[in-house]
């Protein structure tokens, strides 16, 4: 199975190395508009291949999207990412424009890819790729909550002095500082509610800080993260090649699904090799349902802002 990635930086390269050391997919094709930068990036990770025992081939291209063709699924990472103290809905002016050519340049020489958005505003950004191709809509996948899940097991461990793998939690909502819906009320720990082993305030403060995960990143690193961005695309990429069926919070067109309609926001799907198999519908508390309703108003703002 081919997959192209298109933006060699650091959220593309991580996210080529995690599919590639995951070792189930024959070709990753990096591409950047950078003269030779994918190129050198491809030949780097190229050189991991008999250290990490993998046989993905990984190959770059300056801009040639005909080195694309027929790709079975396409990550899009392009735009630029955010700097300290920026939202991710201010980058939308200048990643619209890239994303659209992008993907229409994509489509042309794959028509039947599936699409994984990664590029900020994820949501919008997602919704823009409904409106300007002619992909069914469970070929178009955003990013964002499967990171943000992680981030909030991440926090949820942390809070609880627990291995990570003893919880499990899942995030909706849109892919922003507060549009966010961690579900605390769902978290468990080995299938035990985590509000038997901590206080109420502190999975507020778990809810807080996996709303600001990726602020606090860009922050530290004066620009955004990609490790987790990586790891989490190479994730949904993995369940879509494989066919796995695995249940991940992705950015998806809603129509009437949990009340809501004519946007792409992060709910429950079933991943397969269709792409999005199925829109889960899980029962919300009233309170996360409203903070869900908050959280698809904001994105609809931001969507008006996309030049439609
Ligand atoms: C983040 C970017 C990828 O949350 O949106 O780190």
């Amino acid at each position: 199975m081919k997959i192209t990635v298109v933006g060699a930086g650091a959220v593309g390269a991580s996210c080529a190395e995690y599919i590639a050391i995951k070792d189930f997919a024959s070709e990753v094709v990096l591409l950047d508009i950078k003269e030779g930068f994918a190129e050198g990036k491809a030949m780097d990770l190229m050189q991991t291949a008999s250290l990490n025992n993998f046989d993905t081939k990984i190959t770059g291209t300056t801009n040639d999207y005909s080195k694309t063709a027929n790709s079975s699924i396409c990550v899009v990472t392009s735009g630029i990412p955010r700097k300290p103290g920026m939202t991710r809905e201010e980058l939308i002016g200048i990643n619209a424009g890239i994303v659209k050519t992008v993907t229409s340049n994509l489509i042309k020489y794959s028509p039947e890819t599936i699409l994984i958005i990664v590029s900020n505003p994820m949501d919008s950004m997602t919704y823009l790729v409904h409106k300007t191709t002619d992909l069914p809509k469970n070929k178009i996948i955003g990013m964002g909550g499967a990171l943000d899940s992680a981030r909030f097991k991440y926090r949820l461990a942390e809070a609880l002095n627990a291995p990570i793998s003893d919880v499990d939690g899942m995030v909706i909502g849109g892919h922003s500082d507060v549009g966010m819906v961690p579900l605390t009320s769902n978290a468990t720990r080995n299938s035990i509610n985590v509000s038997e082993f901590v206080s109420k305030e502190r999975l507020e403060k778990v809810k807080q800080d996996t709303k600001v995960g990726g602020a606090t990143l860009t922050k530290l690193l004066g620009t955004s993260a990609w490790y987790a961005p990586g790891a989490a695309v190479s994730g949904l990429v993995q369940a879509i090649a494989c066919d796995q069926k695995k249940m991940f919070p992705c950015s998806v067109l809603l129509d009437g699904e949990y009340g809501l309609n004519d946007l792409s926001i992060g709910v429950p799907v079933i991943l397969g090799k269709n792409g999005i198999e199925e829109i889960v519908k899980i029962e919300l508390s009233e309170a996360d349902m409203k903070h869900l309703h908050e959280s698809a108003e904001g994105v609809k703002k931001t969507n008006n802002l996309l030049a439609l």
